[in-house]
């Protein structure tokens, strides 16, 4: 029979740096879900002011991204998760958390933190597809629909912690 982890063991998961959302570096942490809130395979939706922050726990630890997918912003907090792999609830996004990607369509390409675009998302073994040229292309870049957006995370005293930017 296999070991299960307890929610004691959880620790933060390591994160693409790229994806991490401005202003946490530095940022101070805040209390956000009691650990035992949040047990492994488990996602759940915690608002702090205007920011609605996705928590999960994965077997590689504990994210905290942006409650919203990448596509048209539908809350994944309600969506499957399977492994580090969450689905969206609204269309058929699959996005794997461990790496920022899209691991399925639909979705639109997007900026990543630092605000550099990238394109419309492609299966692997596909060639990838061109935005048109035009007011089309540019409209996806000026609707500045956004990738995964990461928030470091520790555990402390049986909280999870979250470093959010100020407002
Ligand atoms: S809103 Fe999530 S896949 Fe469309």
């Amino acid at each position: 029979m296999p070991l299960m982890r307890s929610t004691t063991e959880a620790h933060p998961a390591a994160f693409p740096p790229r994806l991490q959302a401005i202003g946490t570096a530095d940022a101070p942490y805040r209390p956000m879900l009691a650990l035992a809130e949040l047990p492994e395979g488990t996602m759940r939706r915690v608002t702090i002011g205007e920011l609605d922050v996705l928590l999960v726990n994965t077997d590689r630890g504990v994210f905290a991204t942006d409650d919203r997918c990448p596509h048209m912003s539908a809350p994944l907090s309600i969506g499957v998760l399977e492994g580090c792999v969450v689905a969206c609830p609204l269309h058929e996004g699959r996005f794997d958390l461990a790496t920022g990607e899209t691991v399925q369509m639909p979705t639109t390409g997007g900026l990543d933190a630092e605000g550099a675009y990238h394109p419309t998302w492609s299966p692997a073994g596909r060639e990838p597809k061109i935005d048109p040229p035009g007011r089309k292309a540019e409209a996806r870049r000026l609707t500045r629909v956004r990738r995964l957006r990461y928030y470091p995370v520790r555990i402390e005293d049986g909280w999870i912690e979250v470093a959010l930017p100020s407002t």
